[in-house]
């Protein structure tokens, strides 16, 4: 019986080997295989546990608690259009679904992949805590909404500026994802996103006088930090290697990222915010509002000297790197030369 099996397997092996399979072709170009799962950074394999670990359902917010009734009708719109203006920058999840494409095909190491799916997921948690406060005070705003007055008419067509200029931010992005900028770069405007999302929601849950939104701003700020962490990673293994001329790139970066997120974290910048006269009186009016219905916004004074400290700290770490961050005399910074951004210049940003 065991020479018979013998004899089978001597002859099966012989009839295989002259069946060799030929090898398949080389694979041109960025594709997202072959499949390997190489690890250059074991501390982001951390990091992407920390990221499984500390999901969370935006469902389970203390929704119960923010009630229409708290809030007057102008407190309900200035609270609603500033989660409308914030969505225009947590609306990331297919701005890190194409950075995730972007580290597929480029075969970046395996857990800066894993890290971009969890963006993805994180950033659609972020917006949805925008969509559902608006929900729970002005069901369907602004899309659907019907003004009843006139200041309702204003804050609508306040939103729907920032949402035209978002339009141009993101026909600039993709551009900017999938011909102009390397990853060290995408890296560095991301950076400069993740800085200001850490630092905003911090200082708005230490703000907020209501459960709810100091419950999702801490909740969001702790998915913000790890993004930071993760942006951190990533440039502190990059910057060492790059050249002059992507020096300089950076620099334009750090601007540009600070003149996109000014509308959430200053007051907009016209170097990129195409808007129209009395807009900021009505932004400024609104948020003012939004602050005294206990939303935790920070005043323009509070704005200035808290980002402006948070890009100091940036601007520390990226001189080890010979990196120039450039002036931002809006927050007093006038150190750095003056870059001027325009619409073609915007790369990877999102909250
Ligand atoms: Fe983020
Ligand atoms: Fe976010």
């Amino acid at each position: 019986m065991q020479k018979t099996k013998f004899i089978y397997f001597s002859i099966f092996k012989h009839i295989m080997e002259n069946k060799r399979i030929e090898s398949a072709p080389k694979i041109e170009g960025q594709n997202i295989f072959p499949v390997e799962w190489e690890v250059e950074t074991p501390e982001l394999v951390d990091l992407y546990e920390r990221a499984k670990k500390e999901a969370w359902n935006a469902s389970d917010m203390p929704w119960n608690s923010l009630s229409p009734k708290d809030f007057d009708e102008d407190q309900k719109i200035a609270i609603s259009y500033w989660f409308s203006v914030l969505a225009t920058f947590e609306r990331a999840t297919p701005v890190f679904a194409k950075a995730l494409i972007k580290a597929y095909e480029t075969h970046a190491e395996q857990p800066v992949k894993f890290m971009f799916a969890s963006l993805v997921g994180d950033e659609a948690r972020h917006e949805e805590c925008c969509m559902k406060c608006v929900n729970q005070l002005c069901p369907l705003w602004p899309w659907k909404w019907k003004a009843r007055n006139s200041f309702e008419e204003e804050a609508l067509k306040a939103v729907n500026w920032i949402y035209y200029n978002g339009s141009r931010y993101w026909r600039a992005f993709v551009k900017a994802t999938d011909e102009k900028y390397s990853l060290p770069i995408l890296f560095t405007s991301f950076m400069m996103a993740e800085t200001g999302a850490t630092t905003i929601f911090k200082s708005m849950a230490e703000r907020a006088k209501h459960e709810t939104f100091r419950e999702i701003f801490l909740n969001i700020h702790r998915d913000e930090a790890r993004h930071l962490a993760f942006t951190w990673y990533m440039l502190k293994k990059k910057l060492p290697y790059v050249g002059e001329e992507e020096k300089k790139q950076i620099t334009k970066q750090l601007r540009a990222g600070f003149v996109f997120l000014s509308p959430i974290l200053l007051e907009p910048i016209s170097e990129f915010w195409k808007l129209p006269p009395n807009f900021l009186d009505w932004h400024r009016r609104l948020e003012e509002i939004a602050r005294d219905a206990g939303l935790g916004v920070l005043s323009l004074e509070e704005k200035v000297k808290i980002w402006g400290n948070a890009v100091k700290t940036v601007s520390a770490r990226l001189k080890q790197y010979g990196i120039e961050v450039p002036s931002m005399p809006e927050i007093g910074i006038y150190s750095g030369e003056d870059v001027k951004i325009t619409e073609e210049d915007i790369a990877l940003i999102g909250l």
